[in-house]
């Protein structure tokens, strides 16, 4: 598939939506003293997709919880440009059920809304919309213990989206689904989120849908978490997720990744740096492992983010 100019220009020609400039946030707990996040300056573009991979504990959940805003970092900056107080800042979606379950299917979709006191008439035009979007109409009326993993994930989806946020957090959220579930819902959302062009950033385990989704990588080193490197995804949109894995620059790209996230790994050559941060290349500080466990398990977010 031939990379062509994205539809709003190139990211780095948008506006920033997200700005983080050092920052750092470190754990203090039962005489343990971890550094989760150090020096990590980066933009994302309004409208931009970036993807974060990283090995397991280096720090991925704690960056996109104080993206959230359900984390406090001890120091450096994180400014989110906000275009319409009216609406939430942060829409998260989670790894495992972040719906509730006393909630009907359509309920969920407009928890949002109704926090926000949306009346009723649109409130149902916008969980039709998104209920439709995400093959959930018949199910409507359903309660979330009557769906598969994966149609919880929609309602999920479609609440995240319904609920216009202007940035919208995800965390492994396909992670625990099986791979044919997993395909269509990167499809689903691949298809949502070209329509909506929100600002997105996503952490995921697989560097397949990392590229599958995304207009940029950003790759982690282990804990403490740094910028290693950053890789535009050339891809041109619209995808689809099979094809994509046939385009001869797929092998590279994962490749690529895959040789930044060895620790202490340089950038690879020909990746992209952190736009206008100067600190996207590696750090590498060799401490931490791949494989570190998340010892820790962060708080349950809330399932809609709170204004800041
Ligand atoms: N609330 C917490 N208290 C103490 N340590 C924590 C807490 N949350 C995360 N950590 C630690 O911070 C590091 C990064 O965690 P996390 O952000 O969950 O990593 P990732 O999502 O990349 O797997 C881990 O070592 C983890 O144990
Ligand atoms: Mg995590």
């Amino acid at each position: 598939m031939p990379s062509g100019p994205a539809p709003q220009g190139t990211s780095a020609e948008r506006p920033v939506k997200i700005g983080l400039s050092h920052v750092r946030k470190r754990f203090v707990a039962g005489g343990h003293d971890v550094t989760a996040i150090e020096d990590f300056s980066f933009e994302v573009r309004q409208g931009e997709f970036l993807a974060v991979v990283g090995p397991s504990g280096c720090g991925k959940t704690t960056l996109l919880r104080i993206l959230a805003d359900l984390e406090r970092h001890d120091d450096g900056e994180v400014t989110i440009v906000r275009k319409d107080p009216a609406r939430p800042e942060n829409s998260m979606i989670l790894q495992g059920d972040s719906v509730f379950p006393w909630m009907t299917v359509r309920q969920n979709v407009e928890f949002g809304l109704r926090l926000r006191r949306i009346g009723r008439r649109e409130r149902a035009r916008q969980s039709g919309h998104y209920l439709e979007r995400t093959g959930l109409t018949r199910f409507a009326d359903s309660y979330p213990h009557q769906l598969s993993g994966g149609m919880r994930q929609r309602v999920s989806i479609a609440r995240a989206f319904a609920n216009d946020p202007e940035i919208l957090l995800m965390d492994e959220p396909f992670g625990a689904l099986d791979e044919q579930t997993k395909f269509t819902l990167q499809q689903e959302l691949l298809q949502l989120w070209e329509s909506t062009r929100k600002t997105v950033v996503f952490i995921t385990h697989s560097l397949d849908e990392a590229l599958t989704l995304a207009d940029r990588v950003l790759v982690m080193t282990p804990r403490p978490g740094r910028i290693s490197t950053v890789l535009d995804v050339p891809f041109a949109r619209p995808r689809d997720v099979l094809s994509l894995r046939r385009d001869a620059h797929y092998g590279d790209l994962i490749n690529r990744i895959w040789t930044a996230l060895k620790p202490g790994a340089p950038a690879p050559p020909g990746t992209g740096t952190a736009a206008g941060t100067g600190t996207g290349t590696a750090a590498g500080t060799g401490t931490g492992t791949a494989t570190g466990a998340d010892t820790a398990p962060a708080p349950a977010a809330a399932a809609e983010g709170a204004a800041r």
